[in-house]
């Protein structure tokens, strides 16, 4: 058996820790993984998550029997109520089917999975991914057999939004076309459309009968405020627009190997919805059965505890702020020290974990062999692995590598 089974590439993102981990050059840096650091380059285990998990350990009730099928209730309740607001009408009219995945992944495959089985296309089995997006996109949708296409979305002239290709897409597609759509800090360009812009999307979208597969990732990390980065799609579960939304916990509660998320599908009425959850339910079974406890009990005491809730807001500040002032110190010494030849202002300009740098993969690689700085190809830099001890050294690398 297996003789004929050809040898496949590493992971594109999970092979730069690796490779970053045996490499023995003192100022080696990691913008690789979307995994927040501190300021010291340590994985930061949030406070508010250190006292969740003390109130877990002191419990004398918890066990380590089976959730239910859809996971935690009170926290996908909870989970719910974040991203599309805790005085959200679709909520409360009952027509939302909450269950709890394997974070943001498991998320994006339940979802995928649900679709290829049960959306009716206008036309061929096919979804459409930004150019570029999360290389996983892809994978998720291959493997459930629904053809990922693309749309535009980034103009290397710009380093921003391709507004009209995205728009063109959109008027060009078959109609009850699925589009996946980044709901904040788009990944991995750091790149979102402004509100007038999401607003023009969703009509478009409500008028050609599109469907809206949310992936979040990343609340609270591109503008700090976790109401802030649900806009978008609050806005169009508002205006009307069909959609489900894959939320994690990775990012936002440094919950990263804990592997906690949601999938939320939004339904017209109860009665669909009550449908949807119970079809769920039965991919979910076969799947993985019910989803793990611990990182579900954290986030649901810290959702359901308005002290912990505000605490959760303040360290989400503190990981978004950081990130802020390391785009503010590396535009500074790209454009003013180090006279960097280019425009650098999409540094400050792109939001969230990544940013775009907008350097070829030549230089991506060179910059990985020469100076040990790990990223990925596309030129896509964790914006988490720079600290102000590692930023000048990075800064001048990058400098080197444009003037070739
Ligand atoms: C990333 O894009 O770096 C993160 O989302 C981690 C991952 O799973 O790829």
């Amino acid at each position: 058996s297996w003789q004929t089974v050809p040898l496949a590439p590493p992971d594109s993102i999970f092979k730069l820790t690796a490779a970053y981990k045996v490499d023995k050059f003192d100022k080696k840096i990691n913008l690789g993984v979307g995994a927040y650091r501190d300021n010291d380059n340590k994985p930061w285990v949030l406070p508010v998550v250190k006292k969740a998990n003390e109130l877990l350990l002191s419990n004398p009730n918890i066990d380590h029997e089976y959730l239910p099928i859809t996971g935690l209730p009170e926290f996908t309740s909870a989970a719910a109520k974040l991203i599309l607001g805790s005085d959200s009408p679709a909520i409360k009219e009952g027509r939302v089917s909450s269950v709890q995945t394997i974070s943001g992944t498991g998320a994006n495959h339940l979802g995928a999975l649900f679709v290829s089985r049960f959306y009716s296309w206008g036309g061929d089995k096919e979804v459409f991914l930004s150019d570029p997006t999360w290389v996983n996109h892809h994978a998720i949708f291959k493997n459930v057999g629904v053809t990922p296409k693309t749309y535009p979305y980034y103009d290397p002239a710009t380093i921003g939004l391709d507004y009209d290709g995205l728009m063109a897409s959109l008027n060009s597609a078959p109609p009850r076309s699925i589009y996946l759509l980044h709901a904040c800090a788009h990944n991995p360009t750091g790149v979102d459309p402004t509100k007038e812009q999401w607003a023009k999307i969703a009509d478009l979208m409500l008028e050609k009968g599109h469907y809206a597969f949310f992936d979040c990732a990343y609340q609270g990390f591109a503008s700090g405020d976790l109401e802030g980065d649900a806009w978008a799609v609050r806005e169009f579960v508002r205006r009307g627009v069909s959609l489900l939304v894959c939320q994690s916990f990775a990012k936002n509660a440094g919950l990263y190997g804990e592997r906690v998320g949601a999938l939320h599908v939004v339904s017209p009425t109860q009665e669909t919805g009550a449908r949807v959850t119970s079809q769920l339910s039965v991919l979910q079974r076969s799947e993985i059965s019910n989803p793990p406890t611990y990182g579900a009990r954290i986030v649901s005491l810290i959702l359901n505890d308005p002290a912990l809730f505000e605490e959760w807001k303040r360290d989400i500040v503190t990981m978004a702020g950081r990130i802020i002032e390391m785009r503010k110190q590396l535009h500074h010494l790209l454009t003013v020290e180090l006279k960097t030849p280019g425009n650098w202002d999409h540094i400050v300009n792109q939001i969230g974990m990544f940013s775009f740098t907008g350097i070829n993969p030549e230089q991506s690689k060179a910059l990985t062999e020469k100076a040990h700085v790990y990223l990925t190809v596309n030129g896509r830099i964790s914006m988490a692995g720079l600290n102000t001890h590692n930023i000048r050294y990075f800064a001048e690398s990058l400098d080197q590598t444009v003037r070739g």
